[in-house]
């Protein structure tokens, strides 16, 4: 079943208000909605804010019957070109909070653990396809790092942009994708951009959350749209 995840109720109540024939499903840290959105079965998630939340709800997801997982909501912008309102596809997502350099592995990278997890092909096709309909909204591809940081400085997007090449930093991707690359699920990890991770960032994403997170939506409809399997098929 495709499963969608937010971290706040910002992120996912314009999905969850169109939810028809919902069940509750209780699981430890919290609700698993199960449904039926655009004619599409899903399952549908807050999964909480920062790393070891998301990485519990997506295993929860997982438990639960999911077979691909789209993850959607807001980030900073690191990517120079970045504008509130843009949209990020992920390639790739990154630990940017992750140091064991004391112990010669790069940065980002525990122990054991791949440097990197990188998205599913196909649903990042359909993402990039959805999210180009949204109208007034400019598109990109890029890695995602995340970190329980909420960046805020202008030294803060330059460590990201040239120790990790991110387009974007937010709190979730990266659990989230390695929790779905090991048990070989697809994933993608869909942000808008709510500020640009610098000194504004607390104000901007305040104001901006409200119509960056209706553009999350409309992708994650337009990505319903074209994963839907039609009736008989
Ligand atoms: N989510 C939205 N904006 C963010 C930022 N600046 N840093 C981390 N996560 C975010």
């Amino acid at each position: 079943m495709l499963a969608m995840m937010g971290a706040m109720d910002e992120e996912i109540e314009l999905l969850l208000a169109d939810l028809q024939e919902r069940e509750e499903l209780a699981r430890p840290g919290g609700v698993l909605y199960r449904g039926v959105l655009d004619g599409v079965p899903v399952l549908l998630t807050k999964g909480g804010i920062g790393k070891v939340n998301a990485a519990m709800t997506a295993t929860s997801l997982l438990t639960a019957g999911a077979t691909r997982v789209i993850f959607t909501g807001v980030a900073g912008g690191v990517h120079p070109e970045l504008r509130v309102g843009d949209i990020v596809v992920s390639t790739d997502l990154v630990q940017h909070d992750v140091d064991v350099t004391a112990l010669d592995y790069p940065l980002g990278t525990l122990p054991g653990e791949a440097p990197s997890w990188t998205a599913d092909e196909h649903l990042r096709a359909v993402a990039l396809a959805a999210a180009h309909e949204v109208e007034g909204v400019r598109v990109r591809e890029g890695r995602v790092a995340s970190g329980d940081q909420f960046i805020a400085s202008r030294e803060g997007v330059q460590r990201l942009w040239t120790q990790f090449g991110a387009a974007c930093a937010e709190m979730e991707g990266a659990a989230v994708a390695q929790v779905c690359a090991k048990a070989g699920v697809p994933f993608v990890v869909i942000r808008s951009v709510s500020d640009t991770a610098d000194h504004d960032a607390q104000v901007d994403y305040r104001t901006f959350m409200p119509l960056v997170a209706r553009h999350a939506k409309q992708v994650v409809r337009g990505m319903l749209a074209r994963l839907k399997v039609p009736a008989g098929a």
